[in-house]
């Protein structure tokens, strides 16, 4: 279940295929207790959303962070996969008429393509409930105080003052274009929240000290913010048959980016700052924060 390997791309292939498995065995048709019946239509979609092939970056954070720690490998890949379920729930949405109205989604129709708006908008609430429930069960191996403890920093990080405050602003973004400040807090908010969530959930689980946990917030915002910066210069950069999802979307859109506002080399220099910082804040742990380093260099220079 763990993995060994050494370099960043297959300790990136090991965990996405642990997760990969666990996240089908949760979304199988069997009932937990108290579940009444699984809707056949409800779960295929949940499926769909959830068992395509995403890069399972947040999962593999919270591994990673519980392994720098010595935390409970099966307590992570638990926590892992229910931050999994908030990303597709969030992608889900993100997708719908209403916000980005996309089509592609990981290569594939998009849920309200393939099955229709209301089943979309049903599996990312059934999704991010669903979250919950796989961090409180008894089954993660962790303390009933750290369980709430998880539950309460994901749900916050998925909320009003998190991921969801974070896509009002940035649908805001379409109507008035925000400032450099205004962008930075609403991308911190929109993808940096659950990226942040990750590397500290990894310390939590691991029952480390407050100022490893410290560490491991600020290095979680960092990269956030390096991951949606990356993400908006692609959408200009690159194309949908590379990225398996629509690009030039956020120009055609109107949409307030810190790309649309300094342009791309300004963007490539602040990921290289931001890179710089993560390997900062990573220097105290020595070699064993190596796999954590070079992810930081992978979310700045992906291709997809
Ligand atoms: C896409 O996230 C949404 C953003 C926050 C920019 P990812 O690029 O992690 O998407 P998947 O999970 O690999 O498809
Ligand atoms: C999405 O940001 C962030 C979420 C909370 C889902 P984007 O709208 O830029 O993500 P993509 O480009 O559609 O993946
Ligand atoms: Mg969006
Ligand atoms: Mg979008
Ligand atoms: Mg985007």
């Amino acid at each position: 279940m763990t993995t060994n390997a050494t370099n960043l791309a297959d300790r990136l292939a090991d965990n996405a295929r642990s997760v990969e498995m666990f996240l089908a065995d949760l979304l199988g048709d069997g009932l937990l207790d108290d579940e009444i019946s699984r809707p056949a239509t409800l779960l295929a979609a949940m499926r769909h959303a959830v068992l395509n092939g995403g890069k399972r970056l947040r999962p593999f954070l919270v591994l990673e962070g519980a392994r720098l720690f010595g935390g409970n490998p099966q307590a992570a890949l638990r926590v892992g996969a229910a931050l999994e379920l908030v990303h597709c729930y969030s992608l889900v949405h993100d997708d719908l008429p209403a916000m980005d109205d996309d089509d592609l989604r990981r290569g594939k129709p998009t849920v309200h393509i393939a099955f229709d708006e209301a089943t979309a908008i049903l599996a990312g609430d059934s999704l991010l409930t669903y979250a919950f429930d796989v961090v409180a069960a008894e089954e993660t191996p962790l303390s009933a105080s750290a369980r709430v403890e998880l539950l309460r920093m994901l749900a916050r990080s998925s909320g009003i003052g998190g991921m969801a405050g974070g896509q009002a602003l940035d649908l805001a973004a379409e109507r008035e274009a925000p400032d450099e400040d205004g962008i930075v807090m609403l991308q911190a908010m929109k993808t940096g929240a659950l990226i942040r969530f990750a590397c500290e959930a990894g310390a939590v689980i691991a029952g480390a000290s407050s100022e490893d946990r410290q560490r491991m917030r600020r290095y979680g915002e960092t990269l956030g913010l390096a991951f949606q910066l990356a993400d908006d210069l692609l959408d200009l950069t690159s194309d949908a048959a590379t990225m398996g999802k629509a690009t030039g979307k956020d120009a055609a859109r109107g949409k307030g980016t810190l790309v649309s506002l300094h342009g791309a080399d300004w963007a490539e220099a602040r990921l290289s700052h931001l890179v710089a910082q993560a390997e900062d804040l990573m220097a105290p742990y020595g070699a064993a924060a190596r796999i954590l380093i070079e992810t930081a260099h992978f979310v700045a220079n992906r291709k997809s």
